[in-house]
C-alpha cells in the first residue's frame, strides 16, 4: 500500500507491506551511503535489515525514552557525525519510535542546514502518527516539543511485522490516537476497531489511519487552522501528562482520558467501551480544575482565544474558537 504526501517542501511517499523490511534494497538506493539512527531499546533483527544490504556507516544509538529528546542528545549526535566526516551526501535513517523520528528528524534538519532522512517507524503511534507530516522536534528543559521545525522526510517505510516485539502497553497506546483518527473522522473505522480484529488487519488500518492524518496535513501543513482537529483529547490529555510528571501515563493513555473529558456526552458510553477493548484508561482522580491550571498555562504562551476541539457525532468533528470564560466552562462541563 502506498500514499503520497503533497508537501511544500517536497512530495514523499509512504509505503505499507508486511514484511516490506525484508526488502529494502527494492526502496532504498543501494548506492548511497546511510547512517542509521536509533534507541538502544530497538531490537537488532530490524537494524540488521538495513545493515545487511546497505551500506551503513555509522548506528548512533541513544539511550531509549523521551529523555532523550533533548539538547544534551541531540548535541552529542551531531558532534559525532561532524567529528566522523558525515558530510551532506549521507542519508539518516530514523529507525525506531516517535522519539527516534522526532531527535533524528531534527538532527536531519539542521545538520549542515538539512540532509534528507528516512522514517523507518516500529512502534504502533509513529506507524500511524509521528513519522508523517514532517513535524520533528526537542523538549527544552520544561516544554515539550519546543526546539523544533517542520521538516518533511524523503521516504517513510512501515513494515507492521515489527510490531510483534512491541510490549502490548506500547501497542495499546497506539490504538489511542487511532481511535482518535476514527472519532474526528471515520465512523467506519470506529465500527471495524469496536467490531473487528486490529492484529489481523493492521495493514489496512496504519493505512486508514494515515489517510485521515494526510487529509489534515495536506489541508494545513504548518498547524495553523484545520490540523489542530488532529489535537482532539490532547488538551487536557497534555495537561494529565504534565499534571503526572510524564510518569503515570503514556501520551496515548493521556489522550484517552482527555478525549473522554471533551466528547460529547451522548458519546461518552460508547468510547469507554472501546477505551476498555484495549485496556486503555477510562478515569483518574485528577481534578477537572486543577488540570486546567496546566491547560491556561500552556495555552496563554500561544494565544489569546482558545481553539476547543470538539466531536459532536462519531467520524466528525469541528473546532470552537472561544474566549476564556467559555472555554474554561466548556471544559468544567
Ligand atoms: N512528530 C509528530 O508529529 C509526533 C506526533 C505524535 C507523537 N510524537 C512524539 O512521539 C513520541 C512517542 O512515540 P512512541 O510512543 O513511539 O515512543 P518511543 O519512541 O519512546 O517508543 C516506545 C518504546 O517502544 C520501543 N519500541 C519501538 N518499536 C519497537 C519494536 N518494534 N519492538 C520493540 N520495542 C520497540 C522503544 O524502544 C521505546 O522503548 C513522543 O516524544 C511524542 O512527542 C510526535
Amino acid at each position: 500500500m502506498k500514499l503520497t504526501i503533497k508537501s511544500r517542501f517536497s512530495n514523499y511517499d509512504i509505503f505499507i507491506k508486511n514484511s516490506l523490511l525484508d526488502s529494502v534494497e527494492d526502496y532504498v538506493d543501494i548506492n548511497q551511503k546511510y547512517v542509521i539512527i536509533s534507541d538502544d531499546n530497538i531490537p537488532n533483527y530490524i537494524i540488521e535489515k538495513f545493515t545487511k544490504k546497505i551500506d551503513v556507516m555509522h548506528i548512533i544509538r541513544f539511550p531509549s525514552g523521551e529523555k532523550s529528546k533533548c539538547l544534551d542528545e541531540y548535541s552529542r549526535i551531531i558532534n559525532f557525525m561532524i567529528k566522523n566526516y558525515i558530510k551532506k551526501d549521507i542519508i539518516i535513517l530514523a529507525i525506531g519510535g516517535g522519539v527516534t523520528g522526532d531527535l533524528a528528524g531534527f538532527v536531519a534538519a539542521t545538520l549542515y542546514r538539512g540532509v534528507p532522512y528516512i522514517q523507518v517507524p516500529t512502534s504502533l503511534l509513529s506507524q500511524i502518527d509521528s513519522s508523517v507530516g514532517g513535524k520533528v522536534a526537542i523538549n527544552s528543559e520544561d516544554a515539550k516539543n519546543s526546539i523544533g521545525c517542520f521538516y518533511p522526510p524523503k521516504m517513510v517505510l512501515i513494515d507492521p511485522e515489527t510490531l510483534k516485539t512491541l510490549p502490548q502497553r506500547e501497542f495499546n497506546n497506539g490504538m489511542a490516537e487511532m481511535i482518535k483518527y476514527s472519532l474526528i473522522a471515520s465512523k467506519t473505522l470506529f465500527e471495524f476497531l469496536r467490531n473487528d480484529n486490529v492484529y489481523n488487519n493492521l495493514e489496512t488500518l496504519i493505512y486508514e489511519s494515515l489517510k485521515i492524518k494526510k487529509h489534515f496535513v495536506e489541508a494545513d501543513e504548518f498547524d495553523n487552522g484545520i490540523r489542530q482537529i488532529l489535537n482532539f483529547g490532547h488538551t487536557f490529555g497534555h495537561a494529565y501528562e504534565v499534571f503526572y510528571e510524564y510518569k503515570k501515563y503514556l501520551h496515548g493513555e493521556a489522550i484517552a482520558l482527555g478525549m473522554l473529558k471533551t466528547i460529547n456526552p451522548d458519546l461518552k458510553r460508547e468510547l469507554v467501551s472501546l477505551l476498555k477493548k484495549y485496556n486503555l484508561p477510562i478515569e483518574d482522580s485528577a481534578k477537572s480544575k486543577d488540570l486546567l491550571e496546566f491547560i491556561k498555562r500552556d495555552k496563554k504562551a500561544k494565544t489569546k482565544s482558545f481553539n476547543l476541539i470538539k466531536v459532536d457525532e462519531i467520524g466528525s468533528a469541528s473546532i470552537k474558537e472561544l474566549d476564556l470564560e467559555t472555554y474554561e466552562k466548556e471544559l468544567l462541563r
